[in-house]
């Protein structure tokens, strides 16, 4: 059996986010969680900071270090998400104080510190929010881009445009001047966009099914879902929500669920209407080199059996 592959994931939960940890945290044949670094996103830093420790808490993890990153966006004011994932960005179960500690070490110098300590090429990026902290790290270290193994994030939209605006969805809406510097840096990216995330709705059944679980972590997701989906309900009428976050973590253990194909992708800075906006290159119209793997389908049912079986292991 090949090593667990080395994983850090940058994220600002955020219940989707949540589920994604535990994805991870479910799987440690597969893979191997160096750390959990925060952003602000769906809430502010202290916010998601507290947040991702509660996770790791409800998981009996504590042992997962987590580094807090940036506070805002490099060139914008903070845009959060409460109307969609609650005051504390968590909201659904009854939450605990976290007990284990935040790490001293700033996130962006953990990520720069792991990707020149560690074999080139052997560690993974899975972002889950707004890409600041992977943009900061860039400009402070670029020779970082030529060492990830590859760099899997939730964001982006194309064919389904945006979620946050008409045209951009919401991670690379928070920071699009990252998102530019990401996709600028030459590291291979594969891209979950909305295109994929919206296929992968919490229908009643699904949820039901991993409240059948039982277990702790299980139960306080199922709690954290029903909170969160009220919101795409409302918007979407849809049957439950889309579950954006885990498909990030999915790709790793099972890219066969998955089906896309490599672009070019330019994120818009400029214009206010589309800012954020992720401008793929799917016809291969410009002549411009891909710079991504852009997903855009995914097998939905192999995608909640996988989620079900790993999380009835925590
Ligand atoms: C993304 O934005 C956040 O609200 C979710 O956690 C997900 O990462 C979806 O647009
Ligand atoms: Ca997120």
């Amino acid at each position: 059996m090949a090593e667990p592959r080395k994983i850090i994931i940058d994220t600002d939960p955020g219940q989707d986010d949540a589920a994604a940890i535990m994805l991870a945290l479910a799987s440690p044949k597969e893979l191997e969680i160096l750390g959990l670094t925060t952003v602000a996103g769906n809430v502010p830093l202290s916010l998601t900071s507290r947040n991702a420790r509660i996770v790791l808490e409800l998981c009996s993890r504590p042992d997962v270090k987590v580094f807090a990153g940036a506070e805002r966006p490099v060139a914008r004011p903070l845009v959060t998400a409460e109307h969609v994932h609650g005051k504390t960005g968590l909201d659904g179960p009854e939450l605990h104080e976290p007990q284990m500690p935040l790490q001293s070490e700033h996130a962006v110098d953990f990520i720069i510190a792991t990707l020149m300590r560690e074999p080139p090429g052997t560690v993974t990026l899975c972002t889950l929010g707004p890409l600041t902290n992977i943009a900061l790290a860039l400009e402070k270290a670029p020779q970082i881009a030529g060492r990830v193994q590859e760099l899997v994030m939730m964001g982006g939209g194309f064919f389904e445009g945006g979620n946050i605006t008409p045209a951009a969805e919401f991670n690379l809406y928070v920071d699009p001047e990252a998102a530019h510097a990401v996709f600028r840096s030459g590291m291979p990216i594969v891209m979950m966009p909305l295109d994929v995330t919206h296929k992968v709705m919490t229908l009643r059944r699904r949820v039901e099914a991993l409240r059948a679980i039982g277990n702790r972590p299980a139960l306080a997701l199922i709690a954290m879902l029903n909170f969160f989906e009220r919101f795409d309900v409302e918007k979407y009428g849809s049957d439950g929500a889309p579950l954006h976050d885990p498909t990030v973590i999915a790709y790793l253990l099972k890219p066969g669920l998955f089906s896309g194909r490599d672009c070019n992708v330019e994120v818009e800075t400029q214009s206010p209407l589309t800012a954020g906006m992720t401008v793929v290159d799917w016809w291969r119209v410009t002549g411009r080199k891909p710079n991504a793997k852009v997903m855009r389908d995914i097998d939905a049912e192999g995608f909640f059996a996988l989620l079900g079986e790993r999380l009835a292991r925590l």
